[in-house]
């Protein structure tokens, strides 16, 4: 016992030296709102992980406000963050403000949003974005069945923010998938809006993608004419117009298939009620682990795994990406997926 008594002494010593050293490695973390579930549950998620590692941690929230959010990461740097995670809003606005980060040494992981214009972002977290609109567009191509159907369905799209470089991988994924049904003459979009400029919503927003849909039933729907299915980015956009779909008057019968990204529980509740068709999972776990797993390489020296050195080219350079996979949800899995794994109670999901 006496032989081990100093050795369980340095070994104390190292350990206490560990965390110590560890404790003052601070982490700012600039998210985009608070007003859409999924960001919050990425904070959250990703400060309980630092911290439980021992990291010190200033998690922001910009409410949307790119001129916020760049004050934001300025008052980080200012007060000694050693690594920035950063969720952009606007990703080609914050070209100026990384630069100082990148003077002062500070390297940037850019979080599920690419950080557009400028060298002074050194990793790239995120779900395969591409793959989100694959699976939604690939799921509407087989609940319509357009390979084997006659008849013409009528389809809208509503994509996401303009200032979000993933906006446009969701939509080109969705629309490789149904552009040869468009050419064919199986998909019909009566509104004639499909270029990703025509049927963007900025901010991602339930009250503008509501706007929206309910000009298109105005002006192409009022007649009676069938909506088979509305292509939508996300759960944010999916809302506003299941919202004005309802609002419209359109019956659970006749309600179009509606597309979405997130699995937020407005959304997932809707799911089970029958008026959103699927959604795509994103667990925001396994974002923020994969991003807690990059720092700590990042702290001890090391290179961060990554699985993609190809796709995300930022404007400068092609930025260093770590894949997540997205998974395609719906009535028949939610339970699994979402309750299941934890995720949410089934309480939260109870109207
Ligand atoms: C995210 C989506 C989210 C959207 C709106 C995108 O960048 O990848 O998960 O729905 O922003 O916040």
């Amino acid at each position: 016992m006496k032989k081990f008594f100093p050795l369980i002494l340095v070994v104390t010593l190292i350990l206490a030296l560990g965390t110590t050293a560890l404790a003052q490695v601070r982490i700012g973390i600039a998210m985009p709102t608070q007003s859409l579930q999924r960001w919050n549950q990425d904070g959250a998620n990703m400060k309980q992980r630092f911290e439980a590692a021992g990291y010190v941690v200033d998690l922001q929230y910009a409410n949307n406000n790119v001129a916020l959010q760049i004050s934001q990461i300025e008052n980080m740097i200012l007060n000694g963050a050693d690594i920035l995670v950063i969720a952009a809003i606007d990703g080609a606005s914050l070209g100026t403000v990384l630069e100082v980060a990148k003077d002062e040494g500070i390297p940037v992981i850019a979080y599920d949003r690419l950080i557009m214009e400028t060298d002074a972002v050194s990793y790239y977290a995120t779900f395969d974005n591409y793959m989100v609109g694959t699976i939604q567009g690939k799921y509407l191509v087989e609940a319509l069945d357009l390979e084997n159907r006659t008849d013409p369905v009528n389809i809208e799209i509503v994509a996401g923010s303009p200032d979000d470089n993933n906006a446009r991988y969701f939509y080109q994924g969705a629309i490789d998938q149904i552009q040869p049904y468009i050419d064919a003459g199986k998909v019909i979009v009566p509104s004639g809006q499909i270029a990703f400029e025509q049927v963007a919503t900025l901010e991602w927003s339930s009250e503008r993608a509501q706007a929206r849909m309910d000009n298109l039933i105005a002006a192409y729907y009022a007649g009676g004419r069938p909506l088979h299915a509305v292509l939508c980015s996300n759960d944010s956009t999916a809302l506003g117009v299941t919202n004005s779909l309802l609002g419209a008057g359109f019956t659970k019968e006749e309600f179009p298939l509606i597309t979405g990204q997130d699995c937020d529980i407005a959304n997932t509740k809707n799911i089970i009620a029958g008026y959103q068709a699927m959604s795509v999972f994103k667990d925001t776990r396994t974002l923020a682990e994969r991003v807690v797993k990059m720092v700590e390489a990042i702290v001890r020296g090391e290179e961060p795994e990554v699985n993609d050195t190809e796709t995300y080219f930022n404007g400068v350079f092609t930025v260093p990406t770590y894949l997540c996979e997205p998974v395609f949800a719906d009535i028949n899995n939610y339970e699994e997926l979402l309750i299941e794994s934890g995720y949410y109670t089934r309480e939260q999901l109870e109207n």
